[in-house]
């Protein structure tokens, strides 16, 4: 039923939650989802991808509206060519470099996006406007006894959406009721039970059936079967693919099961700490993946086929907090090809460098002059060594020998990080400071056609290539890549 005409457009949304804990009026933002961009064509699945926490639920739940995104803009059911033009014009915005931004090229383009935005985005609309848009898009949930009161028939759940929602009357909402209770599997004495008598798979059609009453375009499906046993997740999996078909509905699928994704998604998107870091058809995304995160992610996938060899790649350390992102790409702590660029500052360093400059844990530093303190500086992008007052010793030597315990560390597997020191400077008060090279940020790139990746070993920056999507890039880019 796929066709090309856009359904859906996502421009940018991020979804920030303050929380508290913040020290005096520095407040603090959990980066739910940050600057989300994708697009879905009627009749097609988007899968969304990630693990617990990277921004899933809150992506789906920005684009219905259910809550108010931070900025960011949502496009449903435009007129086409506005539609085109609206995503042409993203498209070409996120080609300008920062310097390029005060120029009148980029300030009329954006002043054209923020017209069409102040007109179609759902995300500046309220009221009956924003109501009209609600009826196109719907969504099931994980746990539909959330979303079926338990003290209300089964027929009054379901007939909620169209009252609210349409003016169909009395007889109209039962003639569909009915209808749609037999589409899903169930019988006509179903609608006249309670919730708590059905089984778990019962539920999720009839929030299934709840859902497309109102025949919208969009199904936003947040885990609608991670909650079910295997086989009963099967026949819904094979219910939303049936009224797919006969519908054109289009979803955005959200799940952490791979293999559901895989049978279900036209394109998947992989998410890591609310950012999409790789977009791609699905055969492609799973044979022939390129943002490391995702390699790692379907390593974990056993291969059915013995011969077939593949190394699980474990991803070492804990998923950072939302809260308090890593500088650069938010993967690169724990990104096994990761480079000097990549995002190391002051907080990654930080203890290694305690650790190698510790003379209880390393013999070399035994012969160094005491350093009563070790103070990092993110802002400034330094680490500074404090040295004991009072004490003699040779400047120029001591230097030499912390560099060359740098570029020791640097050398060693997992030593990246150190090669991200720039410099090793005193300061007039005799203190070390390490300085740290400035990272850089990766903007996601269409290496292929139709495949999109955040990560600058595809950077067309990074490779100083001429600006456009380039075979040569993804090629020399992958040879890189060797795990
Ligand atoms: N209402 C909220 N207030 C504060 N933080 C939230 C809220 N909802 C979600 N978060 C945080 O946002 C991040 C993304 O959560 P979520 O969208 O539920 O991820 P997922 O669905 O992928 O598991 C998590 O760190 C989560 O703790
Ligand atoms: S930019 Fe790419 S290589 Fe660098 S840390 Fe991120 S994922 Fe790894
Ligand atoms: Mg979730």
């Amino acid at each position: 039923m796929e066709n090309e005409k856009t359904l859906l457009y996502v421009s940018n949304v991020s979804k920030f939650f303050q929380i508290t804990g913040g020290v005096g009026r520095k407040r603090k933002y959990v980066r739910a989802v940050d600057s989300v961009s994708f697009s879905l064509n009627e009749g097609e699945t988007l899968g969304v991808v990630g693990e617990t926490g990277c921004g899933k639920t809150t992506l789906g739940r920005s684009i219905l509206q259910l809550i108010k995104p931070t900025s960011g803009d949502v496009f449903i059911d435009l007129p086409d060519d506005i539609m085109r033009e609206v995503m042409e014009i993203d498209r070409r915005l996120s080609l300008f470099s920062e310097e390029d931004m005060e120029s009148d090229e980029y300030i009329d383009l954006k002043d054209r996006f923020e017209e069409i935005a102040r007109e179609y985005s759902l995300t500046r609309m309220s009221g009956r406007k924003l109501k009209e848009y609600r009826k196109l898009m719907q969504p099931v949930f994980q746990d539909p006894f959330s979303s079926l009161d338990p003290r209300k028939l089964i027929k009054d759940s379901i007939a909620e959406p169209m009252k609210l929602l349409t003016d169909m009357n009395q007889n109209e909402i039962m003639d569909k009721e009915i209808s749609l209770i037999s589409e899903i599997g169930l019988s006509e004495d179903h609608l006249y039970r309670f919730p708590h008598e059905f089984s778990g798979g019962q539920r999720q059609r009839i929030g299934i059936a709840r859902a497309i009453s109102i025949e919208p375009k969009l199904l936003v499906l947040d885990e609608p079967t991670s909650a079910l046993d295997v086989s009963v997740q099967a026949q819904i999996l094979n219910i939303l693919k049936d009224l797919q078909n006969s519908r054109g509905i289009s979803y955005v699928f959200i799940s952490h099961h791979l293999s559901v994704i895989r049978m279900m998604a036209d394109r998947v998107a992989v998410m890591y700490l609310g950012k999409m870091v790789e977009l791609a058809e699905t055969e492609e995304l799973f044979t022939d993946m390129l943002h490391p995160y995702t390699k790692a992610l379907l390593s974990a996938i056993p291969i059915p086929d013995p011969s077939i060899k593949r190394e699980r790649i474990v991803l070492e350390g804990e998923i950072p907090s939302p809260a308090n992102p890593p500088k650069g790409c938010y993967f690169h702590p724990r990104c096994p090809v990761a480079m000097k660029n990549c995002g190391w500052s002051p907080r990654d360093l930080i203890n290694p460098i305690k650790e190698m400059l510790d003379p209880y844990r390393n013999q070399e530093a035994s012969s160094l002059p005491e350093i009563v303190e070790i103070v990092s500086d993110e802002e400034e992008n330094v680490i500074e060594l404090v040295f004991k007052e009072g004490q003699e010793f040779d400047r120029d030597t001591v230097k030499e020998q912390i560099h060359s315990m740098v570029l020791k560390e640097a050398s060693k597997k997992g030593g990246v990080k150190y090669s991200a020191i720039e410099s090793l400077e005193y300061s007039e008060e005799g203190t070390l400071i390490i300085s740290l090279i400035q990272w850089d940020t990766p903007k996601m790139r269409e290496p292929r056609k139709g495949h999109m990746v955040s990560c600058l070993l595809y950077d067309y920056n990074y490779y100083d290539e001429s600006k456009r999507v380039n075979e040569d890039a993804s090629k020399s880019a992958k040879t890189k890549i060797n795990f």
